[in-house]
């Protein structure tokens, strides 16, 4: 099982009980995290924005088989808003959060290949969601929403194409989650959501393939 953005938040936690429950968990971030992981997880560097960077994680792991890939790194526009934001931090964002994902799926899809589980799960948001993202949500980040709804489609694309290697694709979206992203103010410890985004993966199944879905396992409208 490998993790994206591990060094904090939502994949810190989803590393932590992963290996809690025995997986054997390879961690990546950009840095080394300032509170060493407990249990056994490997770290590895990764800058999800930097398709170098990518390959090099790939070179490493050689043919290493890999059960899940859990994209979980990305970030938010600093200054969102129509007239606020700068076509230059857009652009980071679509990079962080919609090409990482899809070049870390293509760099390890021969990893995932030989593994047991065959999983992306790619952590989404419903504000990328054209049915309900807007539904009570008055998040003016650009990048970030467009960003997400790209990832759907790139997730939807993938689980077309990545069916003949019996590997399943999902976007899903973790709830409102008390982290640095999501703020104080959010509804859901990281524990819980880590707890439930772990339940709708390890349940995953080739016929629910290029699903989105909450960490409950409550379908989403694209
Ligand atoms: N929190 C919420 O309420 C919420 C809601 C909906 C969806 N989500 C999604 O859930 C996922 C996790 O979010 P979170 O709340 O845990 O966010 P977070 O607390 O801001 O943590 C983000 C993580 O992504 C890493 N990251 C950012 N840019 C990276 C890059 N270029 N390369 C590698 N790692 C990078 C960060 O590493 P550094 O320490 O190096 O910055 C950090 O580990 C994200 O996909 C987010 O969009 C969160």
């Amino acid at each position: 099982m490998l993790i994206t953005g591990a060094a904090r938040g939502l994949g810190r936690e989803l590393a932590r009980q992963y290996a809690q429950q025995g997986w054997q968990v390879i961690a990546c971030g950009r840095a080394h995290p300032a509170q060493a992981f407990e249990g056994r997880i490997e770290f590895h560097p990764l800058d999800v924005a930097d398709p170098a960077s990518i390959l090099d994680l790939a070179t490493r792991l050689g043919g290493r088989p890999l059960d899940v890939l859990v994209n979980n790194a990305a970030i938010r526009s600093g200054n969102p808003g129509l007239y606020r934001f700068a076509p230059d931090e857009f652009l980071k964002v679509m990079r962080t959060n919609t090409l990482g994902p899809l070049l870390l799926a293509r760099a390890l899809r021969p990893n995932l290949v030989v593994g047991r589980m065959g999983v992306i799960a790619n952590i989404g948001s419903r504000a990328g969601s054209m049915a309900e993202g807007l539904i009570d949500d008055y998040d003016d980040d650009y990048a970030y929403r467009c960003s997400k709804a790209a990832l759907n489609m790139a997730s939807a694309q993938l689980a077309q194409d990545l069916r003949v290697d019996g590997i399943t694709v999902l976007s899903l979206h973790p709830g409102w989650v008390k982290t640095d992203m999501g703020g104080d103010q959010a509804v859901l410890a990281v524990e819980d959501s880590a707890r439930g985004l772990r339940m709708v993966i390890d349940s995953a199944t080739i016929e629910n393939s290029g699903s989105f879905q909450t960490l409950d396992g409550t379908h989403i409208g694209w």
